[in-house]
């Protein structure tokens, strides 16, 4: 057993209110949702809060967590609790992970937000899932992941070359697996944004490892720096590329790190990426902003975990909390990836707000699991979820 337990945060927080510190950022997620939207310019927060249609499914996703709950079982001394987890050989501390977002740069008060959850993933063992679209070069980025590993998500664009490019610039730049997003080659309908035209890609933020590709510039005739709408338009041109299973032997031909697959929910797509030597699953409907679809992403996750088998299946969509989290590792998920609410931390205090916001998290986790007396995530898995 490990010798820290991540429920002991609360009795810094306890006993330093006793010598009249009180806590810098809030607890519970509608507080830290309403003070990140306060500081966030409205077109960055338009985009991070805004999903397709009329959001339903994103509401959806965060409404399905009360519909499920695990029963607690006593008098098996979880006075400790391990919440580490093995995935693809990598040992990591605890069974969360920092979803890929894309505009996490400008969500930080210095447009440098991915430099900064790289930051977070080295002070708390949390890894970092990056994006394809960072503020910062992804090699930058990874240089101060410290001890963590980072996971590069690759949006394969339509110019091959430039998909090998970014897999084997992840790989030189220590990334340790490839995440393919099958969901976004288009963008979903996003009604917010839409009202204000905002597309902050198309404006130009956020393109840093195509600008920084030797393939990319290639296809320009000018600079980014000289002519960045023609750049811009040239990114909108190779941004999305709609794969078919026919592209998966491909991809997988250029790299030999773990390759996992995000966006599926459906346990035949689990099967065939089995089949063709898919790595991992990451179930996820992209937090409602693809397609409004409907379905919660975690209604799916049993299937999905059933039709997975042995190969590790990571989750995502509507994950607040560390009770959340408890939720989907009991139905059977590898690990837990938070998105919206460390976009919100970071809005609000930098690197220190999203520590603080994945140390909470993971204090309740560990609580929960010391309470209802899971001293291990596979005891956790083992024990189930009970729909309610
Ligand atoms: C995302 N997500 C995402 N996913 C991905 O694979 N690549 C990306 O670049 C992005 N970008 C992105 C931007 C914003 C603003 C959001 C909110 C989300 C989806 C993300 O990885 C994850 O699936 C969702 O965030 C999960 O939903 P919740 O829990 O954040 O509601």
């Amino acid at each position: 057993m490990p010798s820290y337990q991540y429920g002991d945060f609360q009795n810094e927080i306890y006993i330093n209110a006793l010598n009249g510190i009180v806590p810098k950022y809030p607890f519970d997620y509608p507080s830290l949702e309403r003070a990140g939207s306060e500081v966030l310019p409205w077109w960055v927060l338009s985009y991070l809060a805004g999903g397709t249609g009329d959001e339903h499914t994103q509401r959806a996703n965060v409404e399905a967590f009360k519909r499920y709950g695990i029963v607690p079982r006593m008098l098996n001394g979880a006075y400790e609790r391990d919440l580490s987890i093995s995935l693809f050989g990598i040992d990591l501390p605890t069974p969360v992970f920092m979803c890929p977002i894309g505009v996490i740069g400008i969500c930080a008060q210095d447009f440098h937000g991915d430099v900064q959850i790289a930051k977070a993933a080295a002070t708390t063992g949390v890894p970092m899932v990056a994006s394809t679209l960072m503020m910062d070069p992804m090699e930058e980025v990874a240089s101060h992941f410290g001890d963590t590993p980072g996971f590069f998500q690759l949006y394969t664009p339509r110019d091959r070359d430039l998909a090998a490019s970014f897999v084997a610039r992840a790989e030189r730049a220590g990334f340790k697996a490839i995440v393919v997003t099958l969901d976004t080659w288009t963008t979903g309908w996003r009604p917010r944004d839409l009202n204000t035209g905002n597309l902050p890609e198309l404006r130009g933020y956020c393109l840093a490892n195509y600008f920084s590709d030797d393939v990319f510039l290639r296809r320009l005739d000018k600079s980014p720096k000289e002519d960045l709408n023609a750049a811009r338009l040239e990114w909108l041109k190779v941004w999305g590329n709609s794969l078919h299973w026919e592209d998966l032997d491909w991809l997988r031909s250029l790299t030999k790190l773990p390759l996992l697959l995000k966006g599926i929910g459906s346990p035949d797509d689990v099967r065939r990426a089995r089949d063709q030597g898919i790595d991992g699953i990451y179930c996820s409907n992209h937090g409602g902003r693809q397609a409004n679809g409907g379905v919660p992403a975690l209604d799916l996750l049993p299937e999905v975990v059933e039709a997975a088998g042995d190969m590790p299946v990571l989750f995502d969509s509507g994950v607040r909390s560390g009770s959340d989290a408890a939720k989907a590792l009991a139905m059977g998920a590898t690990a837990v990836g938070f998105g919206r609410p460390y976009a919100y931390a970071l809005a609000i205090g930098g690197t220190d707000c999203v520590a603080h916001y994945l140390r909470s998290a993971l204090a309740e986790l560990d609580l929960l699991m010391a309470i209802d007396g899971y001293p291990t995530i596979s005891d956790l898995a083992a024990a189930g979820i009970r729909r309610v």
